[in-house]
């Protein structure tokens, strides 16, 4: 019997192709696992209305942790629209299968690593090494949203002074998504943080959010992000609003080094981080829960790519990377960076993205390279 158990998750649009380049790489490793196929898409909410039917929890169950590629995900007017006509009008709703996995198998944490490898055109520049924490299952993506707002939730919201000016448009004419923020989410999104800055001799953590506006969410993570420095006294704890951040990422990157936030401001600063080491083709992630994780490149499903192995690899090749490491493989994991990190600096091959001269290669021309580098 193999050594691991893995859900294999292709997804649609480009996950597919980034999913076959990691399984190159992943053969040439002679990794010691058996991989588990499962349902997961858009094709499965066209056909069947919904994106991650249940067959394909049930699975997840089975195994050690899975393999994600990309989802294509529409709001809800426009997928329920390309719905199978048996199925329109029966009040559907589209919800994000990636988004539902998070909270299902309460994977509270996002691990967002970007770095720029040396040799990589795309580079902001050469010294960037973040690390982006992005708590996973609350906050403004914990889905408690209405529209319309029913009746109670109406009445209870207008004893508050500030609802004066929104009561007059009515029930059908408001809509409301809630950021509900809990202080253990908090403690442990900042917690992880500062493990992780201690483990691996990280020179900070900077919590992000926007503390002097969203004053009671915003407030108690910045409040427990300092309640929890008090534990990691030889680690500075850096403040940082939203807004400040992505300004300040900017001008001067190489001064950051941990990064912690909510979940909808880690969405921007993760992909802010990408987009200083190179763009989507170079983000990684892993979406860690108590007892089991995801693995999925940042990147979406890039529809208009659909099946012609144009996009980067890498990504997903970085997200194979943090798998191993949370599998406890690390000389796994070291072993596949260095080969990524090879094929980054000899630059000759390389996909669209970074291939300005000279024809690109396709996704697995550049999973076979790193493979070969691996051996
Ligand atoms: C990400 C993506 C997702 C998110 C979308 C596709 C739901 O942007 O993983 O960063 O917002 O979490
Ligand atoms: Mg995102």
């Amino acid at each position: 019997m193999a050594k691991y158990k893995i859900a294999w998750m292709p997804g649609d649009g480009v996950g597919k192709d980034v999913m076959e380049a990691a399984r190159i790489v992943l053969d040439a490793m002679s990794f010691d696992a058996q991989y588990v196929p499962t349902d997961i898409g858009w094709e499965f909410w066209c056909s069947e209305g919904e994106a991650l039917p249940q067959r394909t929890i049930d699975t997840l169950k089975t195994t050690d942790c899975a393999l994600f590629g990309a989802i294509t995900s529409k709001p809800r007017d426009e997928a329920a629209e390309e719905l199978a006509p048996a199925l329109r009008d029966k009040g559907l709703v589209y919800f994000s299968p990636i988004v539902k996995l998070r909270q299902l198998f309460n994977l509270h944490t996002n691990l967002r690593p970007c770095k720029a490898y040396p040799g990589n055109p795309l580079n902001y520049r050469d010294d960037i090494d973040l690390v982006v924490f992005r708590e996973n299952t609350e906050g403004m993506y914990g889905g408690v949203e209405f529209h319309p707002i029913p009746e109670g939730v109406f009445d209870a919201l207008c004893a508050h002074p500030k609802m004066e000016k929104f009561r007059q448009h009515g029930l059908d004419n408001l809509a409301l998504s809630t950021r509900i923020m809990s202080r253990k989410g908090c403690e442990s999104i900042v917690r992880q943080a500062f493990e992780f800055a201690k483990t691996h001799n990280r020179r900070s953590v900077t919590v992000v959010d926007k503390p002097n506006v969203l004053r009671e969410t915003g407030g108690l993570m910045v409040r427990t992000a300092r309640e929890v420095a008090k534990d990691y006294p030889e680690i500075p704890l850096w403040e940082a609003n939203i807004d400040a951040i992505c300004m300040w990422m900017i001008k001067n990157p190489q001064d950051y080094d941990v990064l912690v936030a909510e979940n909808m401001f880690g969405d921007i600063i993760s992909d802010l981080c990408a987009g200083l080491v190179g763009g989507l083709g170079f983000a990684c992630a892993a979406n860690i829960g108590d007892e089991y994780a995801v693995f999925e490149p940042t990147h979406g499903s890039a529809p208009k790519y659909d099946g012609q192995y144009k996009v980067n690899p890498m990504a997903m090749l970085l997200t194979v990377k943090l798998m191993f490491d949370w599998l406890g493989e690390p000389e796994m994991a070291q072993r596949l960076e260095a080969a990524v990190a090879r094929v980054i600096n000899e630059g000759t091959v390389g996909t669209y993205d970074v291939k300005k001269d000279g024809t690109p290669n396709t996704t697995l021309e550049v999973a076979e390279e790193v493979a070969k580098c691996v051996g």
